[in-house]
């Protein structure tokens, strides 16, 4: 729960009915009455979402209350050589002259038929589409132009601005008790829908890992983040464990259960609204009580064991391992942990894309009990995510993870891994200030061929002389491991020089092995060149801390 869609936090308003349900507004145009079809079809399925509908022939509706409407689909064929269907004319001129309101709070989606045989395939559609931008509206799913077999286009563009939509309705439903904006404001508890514009791989070919370069639109929401703040996703399950689960259990998904107040489907609420690949130690309790199941009571009596035995573990492993014949699919919902949003470190600089947010997401992927595992967030984002996919996010800022506030300081960075992405970030940031500060990467992974990630972009940044230094550390290129600390080792002399002179030290990644190394590694940098004892190098860093020279963002 929690989320609900873009420029929809203003109370009271058309749109959204007192209980929180989204009031869809269907517009058709038809020439043939395929359209009209469409949109009985739509029709039925946002009913059964728990909508509230309207639907009018373009012909009939009122103009003046397109001002009104928060969420509007058109539908719409195209007459002969591009122009609307008669029905539609007055409400297409309406749209595209002077009295066509300002639509900034409106949502909508465009599904246009057509005949790719003429040549202005689809055009009424492309039109209402780009006026309804132009008038300030935003766009919740892509318009898809349809060709004469248009069944399944339109079945898919349905069912991805029901499941918008839907998203949007059950967060509403949320008794929440936000203040009247007039803007629009998105957070924890409102993300954003951001449209998906890239998802490339990042990862060479034969890398033993999967790491991808996501953009998502921020669209017009205004929202604002700085370097190194991180961007909160919400994920979805793996469709494939949420039906295994559905079958191990014997629950039927389409069964409708309350969540926080709220109604959905068994389905969805396993899909969107629940932990089912994060076992804990009080679920195990939880279940115990409910199985009677002396062996599981055994089991969380031996801590060491009970710890084991979750290791690697999820959802469907428990209820495989202990069942539980005939319960009911809310009680075993409530005992599941609400799902959580998944931070990833934003590696773009609005000052370059501006309303763009770019992430740097490592696939998970491992073998554990058998089975494959997926970490929920980053294998929805790799796998998942088809071309007009909505990703619900928020920012969430870090104000311990900062660029200095004086452009001439130099800065140290230290990122392995997917912990580079903030300092993507900082570099773009920097060159767009015209920062005049020098720049130090340090930066490693297993191979240099296929794990080198930004390569060009640093080597462009290296060329031009932004990037003062850069230092790699490929573990697996060589018999011996080399990671970025012995990199920080081999230039010591210098990393003393940069510390004296006022440099900011940043490290992102690995909490458990790499911040505690690369901070060794530190504190030898110091007492060596500093001349100081353990002790006092120690203090030395914790000064640093305290004036922000010294910052990280480990997980
Ligand atoms: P390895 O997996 O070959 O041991 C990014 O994941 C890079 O960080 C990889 O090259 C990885 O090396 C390396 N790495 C692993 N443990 C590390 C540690 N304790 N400190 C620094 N880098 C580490």
């Amino acid at each position: 729960s929690g989320w609900r869609a873009a420029r929809n936090i203003a109370k009271c308003e058309y749109g959204q009915g007192a209980a929180g349900t989204v009031e869809l507004t269907i517009l058709f145009a038809s020439q043939t009455g395929n359209t009209e079809s469409v949109a009985a079809l739509l029709a039925d399925k946002a009913k059964a979402s728990g909508m509230t509908v309207k639907v009018f022939d373009m012909a009939d509706y009122k103009l003046r209350q397109l001002k009104n409407e928060r969420y509007l689909a058109i539908l719409t064929s195209t007459h002969g050589e591009g122009s609307p269907p008669d029905g539609a004319m007055d409400f297409y001129e309406f749209l595209h002259s002077r009295k066509a309101p300002e639509l900034k709070g409106l949502q909508y989606g465009v599904l246009s038929l057509g005949d790719s045989s003429y040549e202005y395939f689809c055009q009424t559609g492309k039109d209402f589409d780009a006026r309804l931008r132009e008038l300030g509206a935003t766009a919740i799913v892509s318009r898809v132009d349809c060709d004469v077999d248009y069944d399944n286009a339109a079945e898919k563009w349905m069912q991805c601005l029901i499941s918008t939509l839907s998203k949007s309705s059950r967060a509403a439903a949320a008794p929440f008790s936000l203040p009247v904006l007039t803007g629009t404001r998105h957070d924890r508890r409102t993300p954003f829908l951001a449209p998906l514009l890239e998802n490339q791989l990042l990862s060479g070919r034969g890398s033993n890992k999967e790491v991808r370069h996501i953009e998502l639109s921020l669209g017009s929401a205004g929202l604002r983040y700085q370097p190194g703040d991180a961007l909160g996703v919400y994920p979805q399950n793996d469709p494939e464990l949420v039906a295994q689960l559905i079958q191990h259990c014997a629950f039927d998904p389409e069964q409708i259960v309350e969540l926080n107040g709220q109604s959905c489907s068994v389905r969805e609420a396993l899909m969107s609204h629940r932990e089912i690949t994060m076992l804990t130690r009080s679920l195990l309790k939880k279940w115990a009580e409910l199985a009677q199941s002396d062996a599981l009571m055994k089991l969380i009596a031996d801590k060491t064991a009970s710890a084991e035995w979750l290791r690697g573990r999820d959802v469907l492993d428990l209820v495989r391992a202990f069942p539980l014949p005939g319960y009911d699919a809310a009680i075993f919902l409530d005992l599941l942990r609400k799902l959580s949003p998944r931070l990833y470190s934003i590696s773009s600089s609005q000052a370059v894309v501006g309303e763009e947010v770019h992430i740097t997401v490592a696939a998970v992927r491992y073998q554990a009990h058998g089975r494959e595992r997926h970490g929920v967030a980053s294998v929805w984002l790799a796998d998942r995510l088809t071309s007009d996919a909505v990703v619900p996010v928020y920012i969430e800022s870090n104000k311990n993870f900062k660029l200095p506030d004086d452009d001439d300081a130099p800065i140290i960075m230290i990122g392995p891994g997917t912990g580079v992405a903030p300092f993507r970030s900082f570099i773009q940031e920097r060159e767009a200030r015209g920062a005049r500060g020098r720049n130090w990467l340090f930066f490693g992974d297993q191979h240099f061929r296929t794990d080198f990630l930004y390569q060009t972009e640093w080597l462009a940044w290296r060329k031009s002389g932004l990037l003062t230094s850069l230092d790699l550390a490929f573990s697996r290129d060589q018999a011996e491991k080399h990671y970025v600390q012995h990199r920080i080792r081999a230039k010591s002399r210098e990393v003393w020089a940069w510390l004296q002179e006022g440099a900011y030290l940043y490290v992102c990644g690995d909490a458990d092995n790499l911040a505690p190394d690369v901070n060794q590694a530190l504190l030898d940098v110091i007492s060596q060149h500093g001349h100081k004892s353990f002790d006092e190098a120690r203090e030395f860093l914790r000064d640093l801390s305290r004036d922000k020279r010294y910052q990280r963002d480990v997980y």
